[in-house]
């Protein structure tokens, strides 16, 4: 069982040079539970091979691949080539590249290993670890439910205790708990056995380059943060926008649903960027005490001022679309919602009055994520022709994806004799500056992990304050029989979601504005 050195004949081609500035990460196995999952083969295999063409893994970088499958370390490596050269002809996989380059691929390759073992026969895990170099990161690439049990499975084999120097880290993928007692109960269950220093929860969306992009704009430029407060912004919301269904993860969704699965972890992300304090420096600690502080100051949700919708069967981007209840895997009455809109009110300094409006769905007419700061009007009328009632509001819209970047709205004089003005939009757009790097989006994660840094993880108490937040409305949900609304597919989601800002005298920004 325990994972044997490799002994190909080939040499492992060269590694790609490591740029200037940048720092190759540490010697280190990474071991992944699930290897034979979607995440595995979609996501953390190309991040990896991505990495190996930046430069940055260390020539002694292993991978153990651990799953309950029969299969052998040949076949694996088949298996995932195959997946990896199928990415090319596939548009819509989060990895599709040109071509796959060998060289980059084979060296790669050549230090993937496959090992079967249930994840929770301690004896296995003991064998496991005793080939193990000094450094390892075990990566939970499995179901949440299994996660307490395997890291204790690591305690019990003895395979997490740090020696000499050297580095054991658990990588914990979401969701984190179902609710904040199962939260609490997780992490207690893996502080039990895991120093927090060596636990990295992982959220995909701090990964994002535009999502840490925030905080670069808000911190490394001064025209913002006067303006990022109360006196001046009139309301936040935040979308994550999606246009597919549930497509074959319906055994996942039913009982998860949209707030579980967006809400506390990925949408909490975006709010923590946009409104946390400036941290005292950019380390770990300081970045997650902001985030802390700001998530206590979160009043928790009154079921009220939140909304939820399922889709119904409708036309997306011009296909047609089955129903949510209609799906494989869903129950034919199911009241798993697949869109939720929520108004979070947050008690502090800078932020009291204003409201935070979030919004995720499934199966929407548009593909956005993006935070739209809106700010007050101007406070009297002054220009001839123009009302300042009529005058649109200023906005900084920060572009997580599709687009990618930021938009501001601004008030423009119309040429002419008239001082009369029109909205205008400003945009700064990555693709026009950047050279973008081939990016699924755990690159930096994986990485961070090697190299230790917890900047971009979650820490225990951070996952507990947001579900403490949502925890009144999954309450008030599982009292309420009635239901979600239903929404057709390909709109802009349940009129409910309208009324709760129609109620603030608001509307939402478009889903379909250029
Ligand atoms: C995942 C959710 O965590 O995030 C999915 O489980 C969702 O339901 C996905 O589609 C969205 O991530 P991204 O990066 O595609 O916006």
């Amino acid at each position: 069982m325990a994972p044997s050195t490799d002994s190909s004949a080939t040499p492992a081609p060269a590694l790609p040079v490591t740029p200037a500035g940048a720092h190759r990460a540490p010697p280190c196995t990474l071991v992944i539970f699930g290897a034979h999952g979607d995440l595995t083969k979609r996501l953390l295999v190309p991040a990896l091979y991505n990495l190996v063409g930046s430069g940055l893994l260390d020539p002694d970088f292993r991978v153990i691949g651990v799953d309950r499958v029969d299969s052998t370390t040949a076949a694996w490596r088949d298996g995932l080539n195959a997946m990896m050269q199928s990415f090319t002809h596939d548009p819509n996989a989060e990895f599709h590249p040109a071509s796959i380059d060998a060289a980059q691929w084979d060296w790669l390759a050549q230090r993937l290993e496959y090992v079967k073992a249930d994840f929770s026969d301690v004896a296995a895990i003991r064998a496991l670890g005793a080939g193990l170099p000094a450094n390892a990161i075990f990566y939970l690439a499995i179901p949440s439910r299994f996660f307490a049990t395997v890291v204790e499975t690591l305690g019990a084999a003895g395979v997490v205790a740090q020696k000499d120097g050297a580095f054991r880290r658990v990588v914990i993928e979401k969701p984190f708990g179902s609710d904040l007692a199962s939260a609490k109960e997780l992490n207690r269950r893996v502080l039990s056995v895991l120093d927090e220093s060596q636990v990295f929860r992982i959220d995909h969306f701090l990964g994002k380059e535009t999502v840490q992009n925030i905080l670069a704009m808000r911190f490394g430029n001064l025209i913002f943060e006067p303006l990022w407060r109360n006196e001046y912004v009139d309301h936040i919301e935040i979308t994550a926008a999606e246009t597919i269904g549930v497509e074959q993860r319906g055994a996942f969704y039913e009982p998860t649903g949209a707030l579980r699965d967006m809400v506390p972890n990925h949408l909490f992300q975006l709010f923590a960027m946009v409104a946390m304090e400036p941290p005292n420096t950019f380390d770990a600690e300081s970045v997650r005490n902001a985030k802390e502080q700001l998530f206590e100051a979160v009043t928790p949700i009154d079921p009220r001022d939140a909304v939820r919708g399922q889709y119904a069967a409708g036309t997306v981007e011009g296909k047609p679309m089955v129903g949510y209840r209609e799906s494989p895997g869903v129950a034919p009455h199911s009241n798993t919602e697949t869109y939720v809109a929520l108004k979070l009110h947050v008690e502090n300094w800078r932020w009291a009055g204003v409201p935070f409006y979030l919004r995720t769905g499934k199966g929407l007419g548009g593909r956005r994520t993006e935070v739209v700061v809106q700010f007050r009007k101007p406070p009297m009328l002054m220009f001839r022709g123009t009302e300042t009632e009529d005058l649109p509001p200023n906005r900084i819209i920060l572009n997580i994806q599709p687009a990618q970047g930021l938009t501001v709205e601004l008030g423009a004089k119309k040429p002419g004799p008239e001082m009369d003005l029109t909205d205008v939009q400003a945009r700064f757009r990555y693709e026009d500056v950047f050279t973008s790097s081939p990016n699924v989006g755990y690159e930096t994660l994986l990485y961070d992990c090697l190299m230790g840094d917890e900047t971009l993880f979650q820490r225990a108490d951070n996952i507990e304050a947001a579900w403490k937040a949502v925890d009144p409305v999954l309450q008030a949900w599982a009292q309420d029989s009635t239901g979600p609304e239903l929404y057709e597919a390909g709109t802009t989601g349940p009129k409910g979601a309208d009324a709760l800002l129609a109620r603030d005298g608001r509307a939402w920004y478009p889903l379909d504005k250029a």
